[in-house]
């Protein structure tokens, strides 16, 4: 039997060697104390429990082939909510919370204490349109992926965080189209990587591709939205979209291609990068 700090320390070299942070040891113990009602702290000196010990063991050799330690726990937070994940769902990012901030400081500034149709187009584990369901719930949301597997997570997840949430399966805005449904406000987070860009083995290898890849210039998803989004964005309605930080010129050139007449405007996020695309129709 051993202690939580000797269960660290039994494996901060194999780490170091590795190249991988040796923190991510204490954060994952952490958790799993957490998911235990464990003091880490408290309890650092005392014998583990074993179930603890049992899934550390088997949690370790997972991240030691470089899995996302938020795949080994099996969730993730995203803008303060839980939000259970699998390698059918992309890990929310931190940027994408910034996208949720956004929405909600222009949504104050548009339609102020208004009831409003919103959708999160490619919503993988749903973080988008639960966040903002729970921030605002005179939002009515939809949600659609073209992973049923993907939904199946995302319904779990506004379940698990008791969000009312309508999720559709299809592709892009298909099943907007198909049920005839018009929002005020069409949100994205759509895979803008590049087919031949290098990825970190930790995304390459764990996380889903469908997820990841827009192809040859990362911008095929955007296409597909801008072609169709008259059909489901109501009249002077707005757009968000998430984006890869060096794809300002291309995506806002693209925007006003489909839509002359619309505002379009970047925002960076909190590390100086472009990173949010506003269309207000
Ligand atoms: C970058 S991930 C974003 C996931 C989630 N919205 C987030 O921000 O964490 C892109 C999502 O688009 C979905 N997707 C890929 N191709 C699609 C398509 N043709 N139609 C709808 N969704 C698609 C993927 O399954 C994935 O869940």
């Amino acid at each position: 039997m051993a202690t939580y700090n000797q269960l660290i320390h039994k494996y901060t070299k194999t780490f170091n060697d590795k190249g991988l942070s040796a923190n991510m040891l204490k954060a994952f113990i952490f958790e799993l104390c957490n998911d235990n009602n464990v003091n880490l702290y408290l309890e650092m000196d005392n014998e583990c429990l074993p179930v603890i010990e049992e899934k550390y063991e088997e949690g370790v050799k997972r991240l030691l082939n470089n899995e996302p330690m938020n795949y080994v726990l099996g969730y993730s937070y995203f803008y303060g909510y839980k939000m259970l994940v699998n390698n059918d769902v992309l890990i929310p990012r931190y940027e994408t919370e910034e996208l949720v901030g956004l929405i909600l400081s222009k949504y104050d500034e548009y339609y102020p204490k208004m009831n409003i149709d919103i959708c999160d187009v490619g919503t993988g584990s749903g973080a988008i349109a639960i966040a903002l369901k729970k921030e605002e719930d005179r939002l009515n949301v939809y949600a659609s992926d073209i992973s049923s597997e993907a939904v199946a997570v995302a319904k779990e997840n506004a379940k698990l965080n008791d969000a009312e949430v309508n999720f559709m399966v299809g592709s892009m805005l298909e099943p907007y189209i198909e049920n005839g449904i018009k929002v005020d406000v069409l949100v994205s987070n759509p895979p803008y990587i590049k087919n031949d860009e290098t990825l970190e083995n930790s995304v390459k290898d764990y996380e889903p591709h469908l997820a990841l890849f827009g192809g040859d210039d990362g911008l095929k998803f955007y296409r597909i939205i801008f072609e169709n989004a008259l059909k489901v964005v109501k009249d002077n309605g707005l757009m968000f979209f998430e984006m890869g930080y060096d794809q300002k010129e291309n995506l806002t050139n693209l925007a006003k291609e489909y839509f002359p007449n619309a505002i379009v405007e970047v925002f960076k996020d909190i590390n100086k990068k472009d990173r949010m695309l506003m269309i207000k129709l």
